[in-house]
């Protein structure tokens, strides 16, 4: 979809859809009292006569009986005048494209008048109206192909000002396409979808500038001693990959940054076997290495003068007669032990092989993304992230990068108290703590792993996948994080 600026008044372009977003009670705008008046004031009668009141995402369609340049005009809610942020004008760039899809509309318009922070509103807008078109549909037999929508037109004052919109347009059109990516990667279906297959996707996706891909096989992987891969490894009759992507940026890198993300093509629990219910959508495992493939691949792009590596160890969990055993101990690179007692908590497991491996580079940074517990979806619900760190300039500056993405992020605490819950009585730790605080054990295993490195571990099992519809992203893969680690390494180089 190709975004346009143009300083006209709304009424003069010809279009299907004039998208005009307007504040929670405030209908007595004066630009919109203007157009209710080319409208001849059928647009208050409307108002009146319905339910809308501008609510955040609410809309309300006119149709405009050639009065005015649009066919149809859409108000479109930013919520209260006091809450409206960055997300309240993503939610309005993907009602307004939604709604020109609806009516099958080549393209539309969007009326654009912020009252402050022109660049970061136009951003969302254009990112909010992207993220809205996706869709996977390689499965369907009956998608017949819809009308593109191709373009959206930012109408409005401030054409002065088009350079710096349109950089900032520029940094959502370079990262949808890697939140895209991992979407893609996370609604494979996961028999397609398997270590080898994320791999060559790495391959794939990860080319350009700066970026190179190593993709490990069982034998190297062997090699490396990375045995919590191996051991989740053994049920399958599908080999283990442990994928490296590097980018070096074109500058004197400012700081090196590791990745690690969790790439469990599908989690049955092992022989620790979780219910059929909860199988349904376990393709999502491997969401958290999906999403920095995605990131990565943006950043020939974006160019942010950080050295990255991503680190994704990958296999799916499965039983089977060679299946790791509750009670089996892991040994680690770093000597470390972990004995075994659930095969479903298998994240930890992986990760810790990723995290010991990125620790001997001593990176500034490690950040892990794992789609980790069930616990911190019942902490969070499905729209909000679980944060731990060990740094807190680190934890602040991704919470920022997030709320700058609107990719909702809560930190959560490492209590050391509960590392009593983790101890084994005959390995250093054991991969399952009690009762209660669950997301909080599963990090606290991790941060044993992390040798002192300043580092964050993002639990995304809640986001990583949507159960139903939402505004910006269809049922399934959301792509979650990708925003928020370009937002995150775009930040660190200026
Ligand atoms: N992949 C799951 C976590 C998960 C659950 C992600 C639901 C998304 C939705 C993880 O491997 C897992 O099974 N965790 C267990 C840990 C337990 C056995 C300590 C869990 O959360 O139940
Ligand atoms: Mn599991
Ligand atoms: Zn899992």
């Amino acid at each position: 979809m190709e975004i346009k600026f143009q300083d006209r008044p709304p009424e003069r372009v010809k279009t299907a859809l004039l998208a005009f977003p307007v504040r929670e009670k405030r209908l007595d705008d004066p630009a919109l009292r203007r157009l209710d008046r080319l409208l001849g004031g059928g647009l208050a009668e409307r108002i009146k006569k319905s339910q809308f009141t501008g609510a955040e995402a609410a809309a309300l369609s006119y149709g405009t009986a050639g009065k005015i340049g649009a066919a149809t005009v859409l108000l479109i809610g930013l919520g209260k005048s006091e809450e409206v942020n960055a997300d309240s004008w993503r939610k309005a760039g993907a009602r307004a494209r939604k709604e020109a899809a609806a009516l099958g509309a080549e393209e539309f318009v969007f009326f654009f008048a912020p009252e402050k922070d022109a660049e970061t509103a136009a951003e969302a807008v254009a990112e909010g109206a992207l993220l809205a078109s996706y869709q996977f549909n390689k499965y369907r037999s009956d998608s017949k192909p819809r009308a593109e929508v191709r373009a959206m037109t930012l109408i409005g004052p401030g054409a002065a000002r088009r350079s710096s919109l349109k950089r900032a347009v520029k940094l959502a059109t370079d990262t949808v396409p890697g939140v895209f990516a991992a979407r893609d990667l996370v609604n494979e279906p996961p028999s397609v979808a398997t270590a080898r297959f994320l791999g060559e996707a790495a391959r794939r996706l990860c080319r350009g500038r700066g970026l190179s891909v190593e993709v490990w096989n069982k034998k190297k992987i062997q090699a490396m001693s990375l045995n919590g891969l191996l051991a989740v490894n053994r049920g399958s009759t599908e080999e283990p990959r442990f994928i490296v992507i590097r980018y070096r940026p074109p500058t004197r890198a400012k700081k090196k940054i590791a990745l690690i993300g969790k790439g469990i093509t599908f989690d049955s629990g092992g022989l620790s076997l979780k219910t059929g219910k909860g199988m349904e959508t376990m393709k999502l495992d491997m969401a958290g290495g999906a999403a920095i493939i995605g990131a990565m691949s943006r950043l020939p792009e974006l160019a942010p003068a950080v050295e990255v590596t991503g680190y994704i160890p990958t296999t799916d969990n499965l039983p089977s007669g060679s299946a790791q055993k509750p009670g089996d101990i892991i040994r680690y690179l770093n000597g470390k032990t972990i004995e075994v007692l659930n095969t479903d908590a298998e994240g930890r497991l992986i990760l810790a092989d990723g995290l010991a491996l990125a620790a001997k580079e001593k990176p500034n940074y490690m950040i892990n993304l794992a789609t980790l517990t069930g616990a911190c979806m019942v902490a969070l619900g499905t729209e909000v992230a679980g944060l731990f760190s060990n740094d807190q300039r680190l934890a602040d500056a991704l919470l920022r990068a997030s709320k700058e993405a609107g990719e909702k992020l809560w930190q959560l605490p490492l209590v050391k108290e509960y590392r009593e819950d983790i101890k084994s009585s005959v390995a250093d730790m054991k991969n399952i703590g009690g009762s209660y605080g669950g997301a909080i054990t599963a990090a606290l295993i991790l941060q044993e792993f992390v040798d002192g490195v300043p580092w964050a571990h993002l639990d995304i099992a809640g986001p990583a996948f949507a159960e139903k519809e939402m505004l910006l992203s269809t049922k399934g893969g959301t792509g979650y994080g990708v925003r928020t680690l370009i937002r995150f390494l775009s930040g660190l180089s200026n």
